[in-house]
């Protein structure tokens, strides 16, 4: 990358011959073409997927905004904004002084994996387009007032749907080799199960194909969030069983098709996210058949979410090995923070280890016996379902390496009230029962803090390197240690107005500079196998309940006119890995 990025660019894009991809179809599997704006005129039919069900499964929805796109845009060259910024130089790197100088001279291990990452929802737009069918996302951000604190939806975004090939052309400009997207479940099956459609497949066919035409290799997460709506209407989504029948219907036909072209698979992005999802739901939502309206999912539907993800991509992963014979590794992406208890005194400690256990601890079956860690059972008694023994066994080693998405780090302390607690499902602590804050024993703040929009953190990369070596320690079977996300959302910048003062993130590119720092010191000093590192993420998006105006993207997206720009965080992840 020494030379000009724009002239980089223009040849990627004009000398590169179409790589010859092909896509076997996996048998068994019935295609439809569906269009959700397209209600027909004829007499109610029966059929549960037919294209008028999946209209009317929009119209619970409520409108959505067009598309600012109606087809796949031809990459062009860049803008010449990209050019002029500061180029990838050795003078560049040395905007935030290293945190660790030492390790100026230490290379990385070969074939150690990085790139960006992001998911379908928060970045495709197109949300009723070709056929999708709404997720759960849809539903939320329609119709559940407060739910997204801005009111903004993934109905129109950054358009990755219809830009893809010049964000993938960008990423090859850049000098990126990989890219972790995920895909839509609803746009496969809009109703979840039943039939495949065909242009949704067709949109995921051109994704992997303008992959491999620039030789960006995929990290492919097959389910970030976004479950069918249709499941919720049938069953309740993830808190019911059946949901694992679904999954793996929908995990083989993706996986059947692209695995030639996709080393690395995801099945499930973080399902801690039953913590902070489940729980919110209102019930009428998460199960419209049962559920009342004024309450929530609660711990119940938490922990039933928990149980039937890992259960889920268990399944998918013995089918991946067993009988696939898939050439790739598979496994999902926890999501998890470090905590130092606040000291060495036993409620502190003990507080530490629990605020590991129902958040990491939760999904650690694969590294363990395949069932709970023992807290957890004790504590939560018949509201944590239970696996049977053939379970267990299809859990424990069930992935092929671990994968953490590490943001930030807090202070873990325990008080005389955690064992009263640990019994009492009435109080606000249940069942953690674990204290935790982002502040020091002093009260002072653990480092910067992120946008107002993400209060969970702090900047504090120095976390990472004693969180990776935790993970070691507590579960030595660990053969390999991907770090799949990391990221900063800047203090205001959704308020800034031009781009002279967005693009100069400075804290953010401190953040990775810093991270990394500290990834390679794993590496070097503790002897943990690191295998990878994916920032997070490729550009701005939708940030879940914070919405639009919480901003995580190493590129700047302008949604009036969709236009993207690499912000200084980019340059310097990228000088990071010269
Ligand atoms: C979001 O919409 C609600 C009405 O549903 C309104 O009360 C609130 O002020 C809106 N918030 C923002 C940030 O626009
Ligand atoms: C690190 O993990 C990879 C993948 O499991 C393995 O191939 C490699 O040998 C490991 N390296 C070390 C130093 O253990
Ligand atoms: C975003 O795009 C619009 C339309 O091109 C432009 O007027 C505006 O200045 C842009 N915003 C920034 C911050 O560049």
């Amino acid at each position: 990358m020494k030379s000009s990025i724009g002239v980089v660019f223009s040849l990627a894009i004009s000398i590169r011959a179409a790589a010859i991809v092909s896509f076997p179809n996996p048998p068994g599997y019935t295609t439809r073409t569906y269009n959700a704006h397209a209600p027909s005129s004829a007499a109610k039919s029966t059929d549960q997927y037919s294209n008028d069900a999946l209209v009317s499964l929009w119209s619970r929805v409520g409108p959505i905004a067009p598309p600012k796109n109606t087809a796949v845009a031809s990459p062009t060259p860049e803008p010449s904004s990209l050019s002029a910024f500061p180029q990838p130089d050795p003078a560049f790197h040395p905007l935030v002084a290293s945190h660790e100088t030492g390790l100026k001279d230490v290379k990385l291990p070969q074939n150690f994996a990085w790139g960006v990452a992001s998911s379908a929802y928060q970045i495709e737009g197109a949300a009723k387009e070709d056929g999708k069918g709404p997720s759960i996302w849809d539903m939320l951000s329609h119709q559940v007032p407060g739910f997204v604190a801005d009111n903004s939806t993934g109905d129109v975004l950054a358009e990755h749907y219809y830009l893809f090939k010049q964000d993938i052309a960008r990423l090859k400009a850049l000098g990126f080799k990989a890219f972790s997207p995920s895909i839509s479940w609803p746009r496969i099956f809009p109703f979840g199960n039943g039939p495949v459609n065909a242009p949704g497949v067709a949109h995921y066919d051109a994704v992997i194909t303008a992959l491999v035409d620039v030789g960006i290799s995929p990290a492919v997460t097959l389910f970030h969030w976004d479950t069918p709506l249709a499941l919720f209407h049938e069953y309740g989504g993830w808190s019911n069983e059946k949901i694992v029948d679904d999954f793996v219907h929908y995990a083989k036909f993706i996986i059947t098709r692209y695995d030639k072209y996709v080393p690395i698979w995801f099945t499930i992005n973080e399902p801690q996210y039953c913590n902070w999802q489940y729980a919110g739901y209102p019930a009428e939502i998460l199960n419209p058949k049962t559920g009342k309206k004024g309450e929530k999912g609660g711990i119940k539907a938490r922990f039933a979410c928990g149980h039937y993800t890992l259960l889920a991509h268990a399944r998918v992963a013995k089918w991946y090995h067993e009988e696939f014979k898939g050439q790739g590794r598979i496994t999902f992406k926890n999501s998890g923070n470090y905590y130092e208890p606040a000291s060495t005194a036993a409620a502190d400690l003990r507080s530490a280890q629990r605020n590991y256990d129902f958040s990491i601890g939760w999904f650690s079956g694969p590294w363990t016996d395949g069932d709970y860690p023992e807290s957890l059972k004790s504590t939560l008694d018949d509201v944590l379902p239970k696996y049977t023994e053939e379970e267990k066994r299809i859990i424990k080693g069930s992935c092929d390496f671990y994968a953490i998405d590490a943001y930030t780090s807090y202070t873990a302390f325990g008080s005389s009230n955690d064992e009263a607690c640990m019994k009492d499902p009435k109080n606000g602590a249940f069942p953690e029962c674990a204290g935790s804050r982002q502040a020091g024993n002093d009260g002072f703040p653990m480092g910067p803090a992120g946008d107002t929009g993400v209060d969970w953190m702090k900047t504090t990369p120095g976390g990472i390197r004693r969180y990776l070596r935790k993970l070691k320690e507590m579960w030595p079977s660990i053969p390999d240690i991907v770090v799949t996300e990391f990221g900063f959302a800047e203090p205001f910048e959704n308020l800034m107005k031009t781009k002279g003062e967005i693009l100069w993130d400075l804290r953010r590119a401190d953040y990775y500079q810093g991270f990394l720092d500290n990834i390679l010191a794993s590496i070097h000093y503790d002897k943990v196998n690191v295998t990878g590192a994916w920032g997070w993420a490729i550009f701005d998006n939708f940030e879940w309940n914070a919405g639009l105006s919480t901003r995580f993207g190493l590129q700047y997206v302008n949604y009036t006119d969709l236009t993207r720009t690499p912000k200084a965080s980019m340059f310097q992840f990228l000088n990071w890995f010269q």
